[in-house]
């Protein structure tokens, strides 16, 4: 079975976050495309941002995670590119029900104001929950272009 990338950029203030995460999905047996950054030089999340977009909507990876400081900056960054869905979230009940009711496709955190272990929580529930799909939320989900 091919194991199913998942795309992850940080910003500097995003970047151990980023780091943890990515390796704790490659132990998870997912493919992890890793768009940077990769020091703790300081660097524009949305330049990080794009670049996640890009690979989302290009359809290369299906789903990605986000991270600067607060998760602000670069969710705003990504959510100007149509079909990215990026919901910021700082626990798990909010990245389940992105992914329930808004189809999220991409999480994202905030390295400084969320602890490591509660964005661990947000991405297995980010990633363990489909759409709920049905009338209502389809129809709103495709609202949003
Ligand atoms: C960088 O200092 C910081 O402003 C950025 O990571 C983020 O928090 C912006 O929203």
């Amino acid at each position: 079975m091919v194991a199913e990338p998942i795309a992850l950029a940080a910003d500097h203030a995003g970047l151990e976050m980023k780091n943890a995460l990515a390796k704790d999905l490659a132990a998870a047996g997912f493919a992890v495309l890793d768009l940077g950054t990769h020091s703790t030089d300081s660097v524009d999340y949305p330049d990080f941002a794009d670049k996640l977009a890009a690979v989302v909507v290009s359809g290369r990876v299906k789903r990605g995670v986000i991270v600067c400081g607060t998760g602000i900056g670069i969710s705003i960054a990504a959510n100007r590119h149509r079909g990215i869905r990026a919901a910021l979230c700082a626990d798990a009940t909010a990245a389940r029900l992105a992914r329930q009711h808004n189809d999220a496709n991409v999480l994202a955190l905030g390295g400084r104001t969320t602890g490591v272990e509660v964005a661990r929580d947000c991405l297995k529930a980010f990633l363990g929950t489909a759409f709920e799909g049905g009338e209502r939320h389809t129809r709103r989900v495709a609202k949003l272009g």
